[in-house]
């Protein structure tokens, strides 16, 4: 591989310009949802748990392409919302959806945003991302006043388990063995909800879990293998095509056609 995964994962740089330059590799991946049963509306189940009354201050880390403000959007929101990324190309992404949030460029590891200034704060599927998550843990914290809340989403181990086991297939087909981070990993970039769990614990007086499981039933082979193509193991190596090709030909639906997949994603909401 041209760079370890480990190091991919929070590589600033990495992320920045090239997997997160713009959101197709994360439009990519959120397609492959609309074969999910029961379908699980993510950014409307997280913001559910928070029982808003539509005023309050709303700060997105990690905002990505909007998803989550256009959430908030389309329930009429009227407090200030604002959402932080990395990536230039990401907010320039999350524009049209975010409705009148405002779009910051920032690290989670030092937001742009003053104590106390969010009722509510949201971390979805971003935490993975900082190389410093102590760091990132006590800035959500910080930001946050006091009797607010945090919202923090993450992938649960098992989460995409099918896919990660045929990746691992594949990549060994055609003698990738350092692709071994799907077998070890799963698809929760090495932040588990497990993990997130103790790490938000130690910063939060209480933390409550919930756990959204469900199943990809996809007819055809095609959305996986664009999942697989977006992702920055397969972006990390040689010739990603190659592994894409290789993935393809381990691919194994059940007697009736349809490739099953299973999802795992949980909200840690802090307070
Ligand atoms: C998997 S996407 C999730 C986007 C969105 N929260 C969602 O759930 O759809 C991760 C996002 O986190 C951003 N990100 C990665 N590292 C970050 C950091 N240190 N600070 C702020 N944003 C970061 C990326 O640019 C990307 O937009």
């Amino acid at each position: 591989m041209a760079n370890s995964d480990a190091y991919m994962i929070t590589d600033r740089d990495y992320l920045r310009t090239r997997q997160y330059r713009t959101d197709a590799n994360l439009a990519a991946r959120q397609s492959i949802y609309r074969f999910q049963r029961p379908r699980v509306d993510l950014p409307a189940a997280v913001l559910g748990l928070a029982g808003l009354t539509g005023m309050e201050a709303i700060a997105d880390v990690g905002c990505g392409n909007g998803v989550y403000l256009a959430a908030l959007a389309r329930r009429g929101h009227a407090g200030a919302a604002i959402g932080v990324d990395l990536s230039p190309g990401m907010l320039r992404a999350a524009r049209a959806a975010a409705g009148q949030a405002r779009l910051v460029v920032g690290d989670a590891a030092a937001l742009p945003i003053r104590d106390g200034a969010a009722d509510v704060t949201l971390a979805a599927t971003m935490l993975h991302h900082v190389p410093d998550r102590q760091a990132a843990a006590r800035e959500l914290r910080r930001v946050t006043r006091d009797g607010g809340q945090v919202l923090a989403v993450l992938n649960g181990t098992g989460h995409l388990a099918e896919l990660c086991d045929l990746v691992t297939r594949a990549a060994a087909d055609i003698g990738l063995a350092d692709v071994v981070w799907a077998a070890s990993e799963g698809l929760t970039g090495g932040l588990s909800l497990d993990e997130g769990e103790e790490l938000l614990g130690g910063v939060f007086g209480s933390v409550q879990r919930h756990d959204f499981r469900a199943e990809l039933e996809l007819p055809r082979p095609e959305p996986v293998l664009e999942y697989i193509a977006s992702m920055r193991s397969t972006q990390g190596v040689d010739d990603p095509q190659r592994l894409v090709d290789a993935a393809s030909r381990h691919i194994r639906p059940a007697p009736d056609g349809v490739v099953r997949i299973r999802t795992w994603t949980g909200c840690l909401v802090c307070r």
